[in-house]
């Protein structure tokens, strides 16, 4: 008699790991965590039926299960795969995944601008990393690419069609945690377009997450457009007692001085929103674009920040400092002694240390 198994094997790059059934491939890598983690453009775990779209998860199936295990003839997208019992998977110790994620980068890069220098979101942009991972120097496509008239979306978010991957985690967005979507998709094929038909029309209270949850910069916060570039701001935790329903008052803000620059939702090691208390922790649009002073917010400390991205430069939490050998190898020797060059230094008075005085240095404290 077959018993129901409360957990399931699989092995993903080699790494052996037990997950609950109906874990995808996806999420049962993320459970490894690191490398062997696929990349993913549309998937986000806290907006139910995204994923399929992309195909930057593609990962190889060399066993199918125990029960059969014939490899899958094809790639899978890892998002929308659910692994079994026994299942064997490949992703960077592939080439053919490999392969085929180059090809997939080389797809997306056929139309987005690659303007990055210019762009609000460089820095903190998957396909960016994706970009520098897979792609390749130069373009094969000769066409035109597609080019969209400008369109005004609302007071807050500046729409950039060009950049847009057609992810569709923004209508997911829009149609999961505001009370009506008023954009979407239309037309198909080259002409799909992420677009409201009626210009200015988002307005509601939640639409700024659909800022957060973009992957590339096809949407930008208008209040932070060129402003500053991420990776010269400092990004704090911070939370305020906000009584808008749905909100959970938890953000990010990315200050330069005391200045707040933007207000973000807090991210995971995913680039997700982070989740409180099992629910994801979207913010309200009067947080994100009205409460742009500290004063506004508790501030609980710095943001960690995920250390492969341009944005974790100069702001880790401990600094990890090397050891130090010179006093081992100079028979315990100060090293700060090797350096002192204020005791033969001929140019002040020996009893005058010149970082020390209070006073601006004057002739009476150097050596004639
Ligand atoms: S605008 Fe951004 S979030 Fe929306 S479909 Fe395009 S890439 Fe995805
Ligand atoms: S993340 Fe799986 S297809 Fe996009």
């Amino acid at each position: 008699m077959s018993e129901d198994k409360t957990t399931i094997k699989v092995t993903i790059d080699n790494i052996t790991i037990d997950v609950a059934p109906g874990t995808t491939i996806l999420n049962a890598a993320r459970q490894i965590g690191g490398d062997v983690t696929p990349p993913a453009m549309c998937y986000y775990s806290k907006l139910e039926g995204s994923g399929g779209k992309c195909r930057t998860c593609l990962v190889e199936v060399a066993a199918g299960s125990t029960a059969d295990p014939r490899p899958m003839p094809k790639l899978v997208a890892s998002c929308r795969t659910n692994v079994m019992d026994g299942m064997i998977v490949k992703n960077i110790t592939s080439e053919k995944v490999t392969d085929a994620r180059n090809g997939v980068v080389e797809f997306l890069l056929l139309n987005h601008p690659l303007d990055c220098p210019i762009c609000d979101q460089a820095g903190e942009c998957h396909l960016q990393d994706l970009g520098y991972e897979h792609g390749k120097e130069g373009t094969r496509y000769q066409f035109a690419r597609r080019t969209f008239k400008k369109e005004d979306i609302g007071p807050y978010i500046q729409l950039h069609m060009t950049r847009c991957i057609l992810c569709y985690r923004c209508t997911y967005v829009a149609d999961q945690i505001t009370q009506k979507r008023v954009h979407g998709v239309v037309d198909r094929g080259d002409h799909a377009a992420i677009s409201t038909y009626i210009s200015k029309a988002i307005d509601n209270d939640f639409s700024g997450n659909m800022i957060d949850v973009c992957p590339v910069g096809a949407l930008t916060d208008k209040t932070f457009r060129f402003k500053n570039r991420v990776w010269f701001t400092k990004p704090v935790d911070a939370h305020r007692n906000c009584e808008t329903p749905g909100c959970c008052g938890k953000a990010t803000l990315w200050l330069r001085g005391d200045e707040v620059f933007r207000v973000t939702a807090r991210k995971d090691q995913w680039g997700e929103v982070q989740s409180f208390d099992g629910k994801p922790g979207w913010i309200c649009n009067t947080c994100r674009f009205d409460k742009k002073q500290t004063s506004d917010w508790v501030v609980e400390g710095l943001t960690s920040i995920s250390r492969h991205s341009v944005i974790g430069a100069n702001k880790y939490k401990t600094l990890d400092m090397p050891k130090e050998t010179v006093k081992e190898v100079m028979h315990g020797v100060e090293p700060k002694l090797l350096m002192d060059i204020h005791s033969i230094s001929e140019v002040n008075k020996p009893g005058i240390h010149l970082s020390e005085i209070d006073r601006p240095a004057n002739s009476s404290d150097f050596k004639k």
